[in-house]
């Protein structure tokens, strides 16, 4: 049996480009990365700076990339697929997951479970701009877990490249246990590839899900993998040598190029803070950084901080 494939999953605010250039360059350990969601936008074009995150050549020396939607026309997801295509993607996951109640109240995010037949007419325009492209990442419910085992049997019908499982409903967040048995029973009943995503930490956390399931196609990583950008790796079995090192050398180089590319110091000190929030758990002595850190006001004040790593 293959391994799994590993995937980075989308983390608005801090897995965009930038983090995923340091992480393809330091620890080279997934296969690929959902970008963050892009908003679908009403009118027959796509206005190409919202796509910033997803430009190709810049992407050439980052985890490779799918980009991901989030939206509910099914006739604007189709001009955003275009857009796409024509930058050359060939894939496109739309976003059924995305739990904050005003997205959910408006249809999007995992709002569309609760509207089946308006989730098809996305897929439905969505497949015909990109056959065989198109992806879907859902969680298994919003009020409980019973709306993605409900709607399987339809989602078999479409030529999904892949279904990403966040195993658990819209109300837990992003707390509480994933519910691995209802995971499971979509599994069984899918057609398509299907990739688990929930609370992978450790290396161990992600050999229990493939001793489960080891059909499952995939494992997708979120905050596990920014808590310990050397996730992936050791996953793999491919990490070796000093990880404090390592870990500091990866957050110099991600944060100059935050510094490069990003307009200031509050959208710099803004990402920072988001990473940092997370990455804080890699070192031992993280909470007092991450203290010192959610105070900086200006670039010289965080270069203090790191100075002392
Ligand atoms: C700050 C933050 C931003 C997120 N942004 C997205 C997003 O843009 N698209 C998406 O599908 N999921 C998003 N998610 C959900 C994650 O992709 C993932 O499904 C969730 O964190 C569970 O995986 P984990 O336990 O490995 O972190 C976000 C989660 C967090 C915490």
């Amino acid at each position: 049996m293959a391994a799994p494939l590993l995937l980075l999953a989308p983390l608005r605010g801090v897995t965009q480009l930038e983090f995923r250039t340091c992480l393809a360059r330091h620890f080279p350990g997934f296969d690929l990365a959902y970008s963050p969601f892009i908003p679908t936008m009403a009118g027959p074009r796509f206005k190409m700076s919202a796509l910033r995150d997803v430009i190709p050549e810049p992407n050439a020396a980052a985890i490779p990339v799918v980009p991901q939607a989030i939206g509910k026309s099914p006739a604007d997801f189709a001009t955003l697929v275009s857009a796409l295509k024509d930058l050359g993607y060939n894939r496109c996951d739309l976003n059924a997951g995305c739990p904050w109640p005003m997205i959910v109240k408006r249809g999007r995010g995992s709002g569309l479970l609760k509207s089946p037949d308006h989730l098809f007419a996305m897929l439905d325009a969505a497949c015909a701009v990109m056959p065989d492209g198109i992806s879907l990442k859902a969680r298994l419910g919003v009020e409980d877990a019973t709306l993605l085992p409900a709607l399987m049997e339809r989602l078999n019908q479409y030529p999904l490249s892949t279904l990403t499982i966040h195993a658990r409903t819209a109300r837990q967040m992003y707390e509480g246990k994933p519910d691995l048995e209802k995971f499971g029973l979509c599994l069984a009943n899918a057609k398509m590839p299907v990739i688990y995503n929930g609370d992978i930490n450790t290396p161990e956390d992600a050999a229990a899900i493939v001793a489960r399931f080891p059909d499952v196609s995939g494992l997708m990583i979120g905050r596990g993998a920014v808590r310990d950008p050397t996730l992936a790796m050791r996953i793999k079995g491919k990490f070796a040598g000093d990880r404090r090192a390592a870990l500091a050398d990866f957050v110099r180089d991600y944060s100059e190029v935050c510094r490069a590319r990003l307009c200031g110091p509050g959208h710099f000190l803004g990402r920072m803070k988001e990473f940092w929030s997370y990455f804080k758990d890699s070192f031992e002595n993280g909470e007092k950084l991450w203290r010192q850190i959610r105070i900086s006001r200006t670039y010289s004040e965080y270069d203090a901080v790191l100075s002392g790593l």
